[in-house]
């Protein structure tokens, strides 16, 4: 065991971070950087689920589905989250960490269905859960699924891997004057506009008391130095 702080966490990867510099797809070192990260959790001792995004595969209305109806551009992206979750699955297993997927759109010949008990009692038998197909519903983005299923396994905290080291008061990528904030509330991000993630995943995080941390994933130490409670990227609480 370790000095970790938390017990269970849920980490969020967007399908973006997993494209890495080419911009679309898969990265397979982007992926690799993203395993061990994800096997330096649960070395740690900290049980871990994971939920990731699509985007990398497919953008949705705002790009691949322009003129598409929302609900078959939704579905389509759900389909993307699980290429990804089967990607993730495989390059940690040849890590040798343990892993689950679960699908919140069944497709039992490739992952198990979303059981919450289920998904508790691999969390506590230390496998690494990865949750695919969001939520399983069009309209909800897989920032919305990350927050649902962090509360429904009970994760004390939500791990958001970005390509930046936190959040910002403008776009970092674009504006290198960009002032990096260490902590902030719900109220804020919501108040300044901060693009962080939609606004039904903010409020769900700040409706249910569930602490946000986002952080620059391809930093390797950062995982580490965020579980063992040093300061790294930005905080998000309720309240200060
Ligand atoms: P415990 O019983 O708690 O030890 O969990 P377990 O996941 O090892 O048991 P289970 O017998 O449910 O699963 C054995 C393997 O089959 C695991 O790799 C599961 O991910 C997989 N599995 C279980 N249910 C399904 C399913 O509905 N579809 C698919 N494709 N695989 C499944």
């Amino acid at each position: 065991m370790s000095d970790a702080k938390y017990r269970r966490v849920l980490l969020k990867v967007s399908g973006e971070v997993l494209a890495g510099d080419q911009g679309y797809g898969i990265d397979p070192k982007m992926l690799d950087t993203i395993a061990e990260e994800i096997k330096e959790i649960a070395s740690m001792g900290v049980e871990t689920a994971v939920v990731i995004g699509g985007g990398n595969i497919f953008r949705g209305i705002a790009g691949s589905a322009a003129g598409m109806e929302r609900t078959s551009a939704d579905y389509m992206g759900m389909l993307a989250t699980v290429l990804n979750a089967l990607a993730l699955q495989n390059i940690l297993e040849k890590k040798g960490v343990f892993t689950r997927v679960q699908s919140a759109i069944e497709m039992k010949e490739l992952a198990e269905g979303y059981i919450r008990r289920k998904a508790i009692r691999h969390l506590e038998k230390k496998r690494v859960v990865i949750f695919a197909a969001g939520t399983g519903n069009p309209y909800f983005s897989t920032d919305t699924a990350a927050v649902l299923r962090a509360m429904e396994i009970g994760a004390e905290v939500i791990l958001k891997g970005t390509k930046v080291d936190g959040v910002f008061d403008r776009d970092p990528m674009k504006d290198p004057a960009a002032r990096k904030f260490s902590e902030l509330t719900f109220f804020e991000v919501i108040e300044k506009g901060l693009k962080i993630m939609d606004s039904t995943a903010v409020t769900l995080c700040m409706d249910n008391n569930l602490p946000l941390i986002v952080f620059n994933v391809k930093e390797k130490e950062n995982i580490r130095k965020v579980l063992t409670g040093e300061r790294v990227g930005t905080i998000i609480r309720k309240s200060r």
